[in-house]
């Protein structure tokens, strides 16, 4: 089993090195490789995704990445920037299939910012497709506006598309897993408004047919951010575009007490995936040791699980995880009352440890 490590920038560094730790301690054989990518890359090689690096993802069973991306690099043209590392790797092996399950852990309830009482228990599960949609469309860029309200001003513009194949394949994915779990799903879109939508609407519905053992039920985005923290208990599957999953992962990460806590899963049609906590670089805290690596270590069960064919592992982290949160040990973004603030390292050393 060979699997790419690529840490990337920020607090990236940070946390992949506990998650290699976590890793190692499992006693099963692996081989590790690391590469720069992102800024670290840049830096480096003057590319934030060299051949180099896409090869050796390309040529690995899976993924541990970190984050990418830092406010030094926000003047370069946006090919060499660092975030165009992540979204070329997710392109190049057709990691169309992102799975981020939000979790509230027990031990968590009270470090939400919402309520106890809803979020206690909280087991939800965002699909988002992450190959398509505004991300990707083209044609993009900047012109004189040949038209609207002001023409002849400076203006932009990016492209929402989705075909049929694309929509068809990230539903069947979302009723395959609903079919694990609670067997509902909601797909979010805002069909209202946008033809792209329509049609994710209408291709959603004809694949339910297959699934007449999943409930489905369409909601459109604004009003999906709004049950999220309102009753996100009431939610078991989401399913949606890459730009909306973008955004409603993030709020449902708050949930579940800090985006430090959510891991995150790409796959592609070959089970071959990326696997990466779902924030970013933060380069606010880049560097102080104090970054919470338990995301970077949940995306390591998931990668276990979903590429390494390990669930056995998979269970073991999970329930370490479990255990250095019972112990009370908490990094400063879930820290709370009567519980002890550890640093970054301390927090991986601990989940070795209970492993
Ligand atoms: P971010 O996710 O890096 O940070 C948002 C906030 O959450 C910050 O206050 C940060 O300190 C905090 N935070 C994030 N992860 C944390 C952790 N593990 N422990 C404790 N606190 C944590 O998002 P932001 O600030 O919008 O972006 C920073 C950079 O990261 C940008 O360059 C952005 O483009 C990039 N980015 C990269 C992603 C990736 O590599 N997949 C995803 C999202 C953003
Ligand atoms: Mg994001």
């Amino acid at each position: 089993m060979k699997i790419a490590v690529l840490p990337g920038d920020g607090i990236g560094t940070e946390i992949v090195a506990e998650a290699v730790k976590v890793l190692k301690a499992l006693d099963l054989k692996f081989e590790l490789e690391e590469a720069k990518v992102g800024g670290a890359a840049y830096d480096a090689h003057g590319h934030p995704l060299p051949e180099a690096t896409l090869t050796l993802a390309k040529e690995s069973d899976a993924i541990l990445f970190g984050a990418v991306g830092d406010w030094k690099y926000d003047k370069l043209d946006r090919p060499l920037r660092p975030e165009q590392a992540i979204l070329g790797l997710r392109k190049a092996l057709g990691l169309f299939a992102n799975f981020r399950p939000a979790i509230c852990y027990e031990q968590l309830t009270h470090a939400s910012s919402l309520k106890p009482e809803l979020v206690a228990g909280l087991d939800i599960l965002i699909i988002r497709e992450l190959t398509g949609d505004i991300y990707f469309g083209q044609p993009r860029g900047r012109r004189v506006a040949p038209d609207g309200h002001f023409p002849g001003a400076e203006e932009a513009f990016d492209t929402m598309r989705y075909t049929r194949p694309e929509i068809e394949r990230i539903a069947r994915v979302a009723f395959e897993a609903a079919r694990q779990r609670g067997k509902r799903v909601t797909s979010v879109d805002k069909a209202n408004v946008l033809e792209t939508f329509q049609l994710w609407k209408d291709v959603v519905t004809d694949v339910h047919k297959d699934y007449a053992d999943v409930a489905l039920d369409h909601m459109y985005v604004d009003n999906a951010a709004m049950q999220l923290v309102k009753a996100p208990k009431k939610f078991d599957v989401l399913v949606t575009g890459n730009m909306f999953g973008d955004i409603l992962s993030d709020e449902a990460s708050m949930l579940t007490g800090s985006i430090g806590m959510l891991p995150s899963a790409s796959l592609n049609d070959k089970k071959q995936g990326l696997y990466e906590p779902s924030h970013g670089s933060a380069p606010d805290i880049a560097g102080k040791g104090v970054a919470n690596p338990l995301a970077t270590i949940l995306s390591t069960a998931m990668m276990l699980r979903f590429s390494l064919n390990q669930p056995e592992a998979a269970d073991r982290i999970e329930a370490a995880v479990k255990k250095v949160l019972a112990q009370g040990l908490r990094t400063p973004d879930i820290h709370s009352q009567g519980t002890t603030k550890v640093g970054t390292r301390d927090m991986g050393e601990a989940v070795v440890k209970a492993l």
